[in-house]
């Protein structure tokens, strides 16, 4: 595989490299950034509700505004409020920190593969409720029933175990608890995903296509982007990896996006209360 396909790759790759290449993008950032200051790896959304009236942010989570609309998007069909919330593949932990103090669930648990970045959260965020622990997608740390609802954001593609992943949050779920879903897939795999959905015995409660709003939030969010990798990276190696990684503005996968080869969507997903 040519080295500049790395980072667009990774979720092609066979599941033994996938482990190791989140932990070297965790180290890369956490390096770049001891302060914890990037809080999010996802890309971003806008649509003209939320560039009309935007969510009101305190200046240091409105830095990243379009991937805290993510998130946003994500949970905004189901009242969180006072729920047991489970996060899989939280990343930096910037969507567990929006959704624990603007959205006030009863507790938030924010899980990642990487070690290090579970403990950064912990560190760093430290709102009543919200916590982070280690742990793989599809070997969930907790006991059946446990949760409400189960969020996952731009983390799933890279699973390589897709329906494992399924199979425990349906388990860890209470009936009638919500899978909250948004991530990329070719376009071709559209079909799989939701047939996996059914597959797992989840009812489809909402689906939409999100690529435009994900799109415009790269292209308008660009700048700094690229600002932020290139004052830090000067391996040109390394920033053409960023740069992928990051789907900036003529990276392949920002164009395999506008080709329309890969598309975004978002799910509600429920478990039956039988
Ligand atoms: C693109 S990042 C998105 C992070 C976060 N959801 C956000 O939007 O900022 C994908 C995350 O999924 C995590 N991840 C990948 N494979 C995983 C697995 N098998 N189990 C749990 N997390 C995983 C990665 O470590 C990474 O933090």
């Amino acid at each position: 595989m040519p080295r500049r396909n790395i980072a667009e790759k990774y979720a092609e790759m066979t599941p033994g490299w996938r482990k190791p290449l989140w932990t070297f993008f965790h180290w890369l950032i956490q390096t770049k950034d001891r302060n914890h200051r990037i809080r999010f790896m996802n890309y971003g959304y806008i649509d003209q509700e939320l560039s009309s009236s935007p969510i009101q942010l305190t200046e240091e989570d409105a830095v990243e505004r379009f991937c805290v609309n993510l998130y946003h998007q994500n949970v905004s069909d189901i009242n969180l409020q006072g729920k047991e919330v489970l996060e899989v593949g939280c990343g930096r932990g910037g969507g567990a920190d929006y959704i624990s103090r603007y959205m006030k669930p009863k507790t938030y648990v924010g899980l990642d593969l990487n070690k290090k970045v579970i403990k950064a959260c912990n560190r760093t965020f430290t709102n009543p409720g919200l916590s982070f622990v280690q742990g793989c997608a599809d070997d969930l740390p907790f006991e059946d029933e446990k949760f409400d609802a189960v969020v996952n954001v731009e983390s799933s593609r890279c699973y390589p175990d897709m329906m494992g992943f399924l199979t425990e949050v349906k388990r860890v779920l209470k009936p009638g608890g919500h899978l909250l879903f948004s991530d990329m897939r070719y376009t071709e795999d559209h079909m799989v995903l939701k047939s996996q959905f059914e597959e797992a015995g989840f009812e489809l409660l909402v689906e939409k296509n999100i690529l435009p709003n994900v799109v415009e939030a790269l292209e308008v969010d660009d700048v700094r982007r690229k600002n932020w990798i290139r004052k830090r990276i000067k391996s040109k190696f390394l920033l053409k990896t960023s740069e992928e990684f990051s789907g900036t503005v003529g990276s392949r996968r920002y164009q395999l996006f506008k080709d329309g080869k890969m598309g975004y969507w978002h799910f509600v997903l429920q478990k039956s209360v039988d």
